[in-house]
């Protein structure tokens, strides 16, 4: 798709479609007004008539509308005026995409933008590309069509350029997750990071299973032991700051296939189990973004991959893992796997001089249980950067939470065998469990762990986005590494 920005007039520019917004109190935008002007007034009288609403996510079509040179007008609904955000901007524009998409289209101009700040912009060309983009991978016919040409108005190019380069880290993330398990898996995943690194400059190391066993990842082994298709650790480097300043870590779960292992899950929780790699995709796709955004900073991206299968070598109920760390983990169940992966995945990343820590995973049906499909899990084991994690998804719109870390946690994974062990006593609290692992083997860095099992991945469309990967948090993750970037 080519992008870019247009100061045509939004009635005489020639497109398959223009887009425009209405916020819900009924005002019209200046481009929304001055094609009120060149149709005589067909949008105020559908406002008037209340037909539109302005109410977010509302779509009004025109087809053919006379006194305007595109073939087509939308009027998306911006939603309350006071409540607007990048979440909104995203939103509205996608969903105005991902209707566009649905039919093949040269040029659609979007003239949206009315006094937005810049990162609404970016949020908002974000969304009209990734809107348009759909999960149909190996569909023949698709059912999305993304634009060959967009153009936005009102907004300086760098803005712009910087939307579309938000969007393809988000449809990076996006197209791993939905690929098959059969496509990704732990090499390919591991060749795809290394292409990725290649074309945007990041450094890159892949560890294959040799160099895992002789630097004793005996946890992330343990998992991957029973699968045809060996493990890999990716450490990706973007190295923007200064030469002495301790890198942020985005660590990644990436399971590329959870079948559960011997505590084998049921089909029904299995068959959407290729999401299991979205913590790995989402710090590939915000890597990828950081890189070409130039973001003067320093940021390793580290990814742990598995497949986590069943057969006559599985790891066993009972068995004792010995962790890169030295820490010992009893497993008392073999589909509680990305914690014991993290677990050395996060040794990793301190001993790669990792200053704050921010790790990414579908890691527990209980988070889902606990803040519902489309709000991710925050537990810290430091407030301060909490807040920083916290505050940079509610600029960007994405929906984050935070769950206690009380130490009563804690107590439920010692083991009376080993140190640790992978799971909880029952069922309770289990998203905070997971986490209680995890904090193990952070040595005390600054470090927020972010449960991605709810929003990662979509069962259903939304009005804005296809069902499937849906790249959540990817934006986050590169606006906390730009705060990271300013002292
Ligand atoms: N990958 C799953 C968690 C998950 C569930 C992700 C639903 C996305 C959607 C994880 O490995 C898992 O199986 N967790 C278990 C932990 C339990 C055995 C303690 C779970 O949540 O049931
Ligand atoms: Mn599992
Ligand atoms: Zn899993």
């Amino acid at each position: 798709m080519q992008v870019g920005t247009t100061t045509e007039a939004v009635a005489s520019i020639t497109a398959d479609a223009v887009v425009v917004g209405c916020y819900a109190d009924g005002t019209l935008p200046s481009s929304a007004t001055e094609l009120d002007v060149a149709t005589g007034s067909v949008l105020s009288r559908l406002v008037e008539a209340k037909e539109i609403s302005g109410k977010s996510g509302e779509l009004t079509t025109l087809l053919a509308p006379s006194g305007v040179a595109a073939k087509q007008v939308v009027v998306v609904g911006l939603g309350d005026k006071e409540k607007f955000d990048c979440g909104s901007a995203l939103r509205a524009a996608a969903t105005a995409a991902k209707q566009l998409a649905a039919k093949q289209r040269d040029r659609v101009a979007f003239y949206l933008a009315d006094g937005w700040s810049d990162d609404e912009v970016e949020a908002a060309v974000c969304g009209a590309i990734v809107g348009g983009q759909g999960q149909d991978l190996y569909r023949a016919e698709k059912k999305l069509f993304p634009f060959t040409e967009l153009l936005w108005a009102g907004s300086d190019g760098d803005t712009v350029a910087a939307g579309q380069t938000f969007a393809e880290g988000v449809n990076l993330t996006r197209r791993l997750v939905n690929e098959p398990p059969s496509v990704i898996y732990p090499e390919s995943f591991a060749k795809t990071a290394a292409d990725v690194a290649v074309a945007c400059g990041l450094e890159v190391e892949v560890w294959d299973e040799q160099k895992l066993k002789a630097e004793r990842c005996g946890s992330l082994l343990g998992v991957a032991r029973a699968s045809d298709r060996p493990p890999r650790l990716v450490i990706l480097k973007h190295q923007g700051g200064n030469a002495g300043e301790p890198p942020l870590a985005l660590v990644g779960k990436g399971v590329t296939f959870d079948s559960g292992g011997l505590s084998l899950k049921p089909s029904d929780s299995m068959k959407t189990m290729k999401c299991d790699m979205a913590g790995a995709a989402t710090v590939l796709g915000a890597m990828q973004t950081i890189a070409k955004l130039q973001l003067p900073v320093n940021v390793i991206g580290l990814v742990g991959l598995v497949e986590n299968m069943v057969s006559g070598d599985s790891y066993k109920l009972g068995d004792v893992l010995t962790a890169r760390s030295g820490k010992t983990i009893e497993v008392l169940n073999t589909d509680a796997e990305g914690r014991l992966v993290l677990a050395d995945v996060l040794d990793v990343a301190v001993d790669q001089g990792a200053g704050k820590i921010i790790d990414l995973a579908t890691l527990t049906g209980a988070c889902v249980v606990a803040l519902g499909l489309d709000v991710a899990g925050l537990m810290t084991n430091d407030q301060a950067w909490c807040d920083v994690v916290a505050s940079a998804a509610a600029a960007r719109g994405e929906r984050a939470w935070q769950l206690p870390m009380f130490e009563e946690f804690g107590e439920q994974i010692q083991s009376k065998v080993a140190d640790l062990k992978n799971i909880g006593e029952g069922r309770w609290g289990g998203a905070i469990t997971a986490a209680k692992l995890l904090e193990e083997f952070v040595q005390g860095k600054p470090w927020v762990h972010i449960d991605i099992a709810g929003p990662a991945f979509l069962e259903s469309a939304k009005p804005w986005l296809d069902a499937g990967g849906s790249g959540a948090f990817v934006r986050t993750l590169v606006e906390v590494a730009k705060r990271a970037s300013k002292p």
